[in-house]
């Protein structure tokens, strides 16, 4: 019974460390010395391998590094084959702690003062309190939940858009297809965190954007694809989005001439927003470990149907 690593290297000996101590039943190889296919029932892959069932044959569950799963095909996976979240209670925090600094930016118009700096111009703006400001979320799972959690101490006015009925202490929430516009109208500054789906592919696009209030501010933190980058910087052009704080792009790193790298009304980091975080990610893979052994459903599973 082998575990492959098969993601960033250079995180390769922490898991190795913390496999050790949780589950030193278990043997862990790192990619690419790979011994004997055969022993392989568990990968952790961060991309999509091509041939994966022919070259680990024995292969159970697949866990994906990281909490998207976008990357991977699951109707190339046999149905025997999980496939597996690594997302924890940690992960969520530190996506929570990107998503408040996105929000207090964008509210306190520090894209503006950006600017105002390098022309060396002195320009207060009206302050508008916490209060006054709405603040939506897309999004209501692992992350969305715990980001907007930590949103209402600061006394945003909290709406939350899910595809099931949910209820959020402090939030309004909305519904399915039918509720998105209604969603969207509500949102002073709207923060995506969709998974990527063929339902969500695109889901930024002129109408969505058109459907914000005037001036809105607009955070993505899912995936770039979520957005139609066009409509994005026609909306950017309009002033209909007044700024946008974005940690994914469509193909990432951007080509060294798109707009978004110069754009001043674009804050722009290199996908940092959250990452997996290796003692949660162990607990979860010991966890399954446990739980396929009593014969309970694992933990984090991807739904087939839903694809997230
Ligand atoms: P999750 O637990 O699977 O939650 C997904 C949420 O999206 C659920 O509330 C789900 O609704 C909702 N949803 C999915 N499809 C929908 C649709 N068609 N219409 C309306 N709502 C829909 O996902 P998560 O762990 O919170 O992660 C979300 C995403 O964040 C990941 O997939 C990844 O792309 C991104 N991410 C980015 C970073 C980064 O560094 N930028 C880091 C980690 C993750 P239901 O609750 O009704 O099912
Ligand atoms: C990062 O984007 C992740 O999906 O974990």
């Amino acid at each position: 019974m082998a575990i492959l690593y098969m993601a960033e290297p250079g995180s390769a000996a922490q898991w190795r460390q913390a496999f050790h101590e949780s589950a030193p039943e278990l043997e862990f190889r790192e990619w690419p010395e790979v011994g004997d296919a055969r022993d392989i029932e568990y990968l952790i892959a961060w991309k999509a391998m091509p041939r994966l069932m022919a070259q680990f044959p024995n292969l159970s569950v697949l866990y994906s590094a990281g909490a998207g799963v976008d990357q991977f095909d699951l109707s190339e996976l046999p149905e025997h084959v999980s496939l597996v979240r690594l997302v924890d209670g940690a992960m969520a925090d530190i996506m929570a702690e990107y998503v408040t600094f996105a929000v207090l930016a964008l509210h306190r118009d520090i894209l503006t003062y950006q600017n105002s700096q390098r022309e060396r111009r002195w320009a207060p703006l009206p302050i508008i309190p916490a209060c006054e400001r709405r603040v939506g979320v897309m999004g209501l799972g692992n992350l969305g939940q715990v980001a907007l959690q930590r949103l209402q101490p600061l006394g945003f006015q909290l709406h939350a858009w899910s595809r099931s009925p949910k209820a959020v202490a402090g939030a309004r929430c909305y519904v399915g297809n039918e509720q998105l516009h209604a969603f969207l109208g509500q949102c002073d500054i709207l923060i995506n965190l969709l998974p990527l789906t063929p339902e969500t592919t695109g889901i930024l696009n002129a109408t969505t954007l058109d459907a914000l209030p005037t001036g809105a501010g607009v955070v993505n933190v899912g995936r770039g694809a979520h957005v139609i980058e066009q409509d994005l910087l026609a909306a950017l052009d309009t002033g209909k989005v007044a700024g946008a704080v974005l940690d994914v792009l469509d193909q990432e790193p951007p080509l060294p001439d798109h707009p978004f790298w110069r754009h001043p009304r674009v804050l722009l980091t290199p996908h940092i927003a959250s990452n997996v975080q290796v003692k949660g990610a162990v607990d979860v893979i010991v966890r399954n470990l446990h739980r396929a052994r009593s014969g309970l459903p694992l933990l984090n599973t991807v739904h087939r149907g839903k694809g997230y």
